[in-house]
Formats: C-alpha cells, structure tokens, sequence
C-alpha cells in the first residue's frame, strides 16, 4: 500500500479520492506523500521515501521548498481551487473599510438593552456613514487566479480597476480579466489608485514590497487590502502611516503581534480560504496531483 500522510486535516472529498491502493498513515516517516494545508514544513526532518508534498492552498511559503528540491521531493500547490473564496472575502474587505458595518454593529450590541433603539438610529447613521466604492480606482496586483477573480468582481461592481503583474503579459492578463486597465508599472497603481489589494506570491523580490517609499508615492486616505502574505508588507511602515492617516484603512488576512496593534485596520484570521467550497476543491486537487505523481509520474502544479 501506499502511504499518504495529512499533516493537517483536509476535506475528506480529497481523501476520498485516495484509490484502494493508497492508505492514510499517521506517522510521516513511511510516507510517499504528504497533504498540508497552512502548517509550516521548515523545521520537520522530510523522510527519505518521501516523494511529493501537495499544499491545498496557493501559497507554498511554509514547505521548504530547497530542501525538498535536494532530496528530489516534488512540490504541488492548488492554483485557483481557492480563488472564488479568497475573492469574496477580499470583496467583503473592500466593503467593510468603505462602509463602518462592524462600526455599527457594535454601536447595536452597546446599545441593546436601550428601549428607544429604533429611535437612535439616526445618531448611528451618521456617525457610521461610509463611502460607496462605485466609481473608485482599485488597483489590483498581482493578476494570477485570485487578482483576475478580485479584478473582474470589482469591475462588475463599478469600480475602474487597474491591474499590474510583472510576470504576465499585458495580452496574457487581459484574456484573464477584460475589464481591467493593464498598465505596466505598479507606481501608476500607487499614484492613482483608492484602494490596492496585493495578490502576489512571497519571493525575495515581493517581501515588504509596500512600505514607506512605496506608500509615499500612493493618494492620501488610501486603503490596502492584503490578503496574500502578511510579510508582504512593511508592518512597521504601515502602522507609521495609519497613524498619520496617509493610509485610511489597512484590511489584512493576517493577525499577527503588530497587525493586531494598529490603529485603523481591520485584521481578520486567514478566513480567505476557509469555505467548505474552497476546502473540497482545494483538497481534491491535491490529492489528484499527488496520486497522479506517484501513480503516473505526472507533474501538474509544481
Ligand atoms: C493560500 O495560500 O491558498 C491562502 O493563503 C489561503 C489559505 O491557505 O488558507
């Protein structure tokens, strides 16, 4: 049999793939695959049968990606099998720094036991009156699977969205979202734009890629929205530049000991992802990919 370890558990629409000639294993060391969703692989000792590790989920930040490579581990991500979650979740950032519902849904639990609520509401909408984002200037980089689902959803929505990727071209990234303006440099963004979200992969080159000199180039009262990678962004910077009000809002995906901190932002516990949808897709294209790897020696998504 062949042994398949989950390092964290997955939906069991992915095991369920697994063919009789496989078998879960609790103990990572006889296996030949191994399934993981967000914990970090850096510190564990890989087996020495090991031969392919699929992440359900985009990033692969937290597998040890040289170190697979020396011992010939082959590395699966699951592009797009999450996008439509992170998407909406990312739409819903985009509302909740634009319109002060979490504001006033306090304002409600504050006041619950005050008789003449439906009177008071009059002081709540004006103390929580936000902004639409119809009409506002989003820039979106980063245009792999979730940047094109953000893009698209947002121009639907009416905003005018502008898009950059270094890595595709201005032809590739307009088949993916049409109504999207491809520019070729990420200041135009920083100079023009209402809101940016950031939909990169984490690369030496894309680490703290927004920080001071870059949130400097962008309009005053900007909102980010950072649904990637926390150490995408500067946090110190970012931090620096709510409190002068340079950025309105910082919308993240990711608490950590200083997002949690900031004044100006609201951080929410990595829920992109998690969404019974995502969680099936995700985990049924891991485990394909790695069935098929060690079955057929197909490499797909590595
Ligand atoms: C991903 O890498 O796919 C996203 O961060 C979502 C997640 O893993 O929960």
């Amino acid at each position: 049999m062949k042994k398949i370890y989950c390092l964290n558990a997955i939906s069991s629409k992915g095991t369920a793939l697994l063919n009789e000639e496989y078998e879960l294993t609790e103990n990572m060391k006889e296996a030949s695959g191994v399934l993981v969703r967000s914990a970090s692989m850096h510190e564990m000792e890989l087996p020495d049968d090991l031969l392919a590790v699929a992440r359900a989920g985009a990033g692969v930040n937290n597998i040890p990606l040289d170190a697979c490579a020396d011992k010939g581990i082959v590395v699966f991500n699951t592009p797009g099998a999450n996008a439509n979650g992170v998407k909406e979740l990312v739409i819903a950032g985009l509302m909740l720094a634009s319109r002060d519902v979490v504001g006033g849904i306090n304002w409600v639990k504050d006041n619950k036991e005050d008789e003449n609520i439906a009177k008071s509401v009059e002081k709540a909408k004006k103390a929580f009156a936000g902004c639409e984002i119809k009409g506002k200037k989003l820039g979106v980089i980063g245009l792999g699977a979730i940047g094109a689902e953000v893009a698209n959803a947002a121009a639907s929505l009416g905003m005018e969205v502008y898009g950059y990727d270094p890595f595709i071209s201005v032809n590739a990234a307009w088949m993916l979202s049409r109504n999207v303006r491809h520019i070729t440099s990420v200041e135009t963004i920083y100079r023009e734009c209402d809101y940016i979200t950031i939909h990169v992969p984490l690369l030496d080159g894309t680490r703290g890629m927004i920080k001071s000199e870059s949130i400097a180039q962008m309009k005053n009262g900007v909102v980010i929205l950072n649904f990637a990678r926390d150490v995408l962004v500067n946090e110190d910077d970012m931090a620096e530049a709510l409190k002068a009000k340079k950025v309105k809002c910082y919308v993240t995906d990711f608490p950590n000991t200083k997002s949690v901190n900031m004044e100006g932002a609201i951080v929410i516990p990595h829920l992109g992802a998690s969404t019974e949808e995502s969680e099936d897709n995700c985990a049924r294209m891991a485990v394909e990919e790695i069935v098929d790897y060690i079955d057929n020696g197909n490499i797909r998504n590595s």
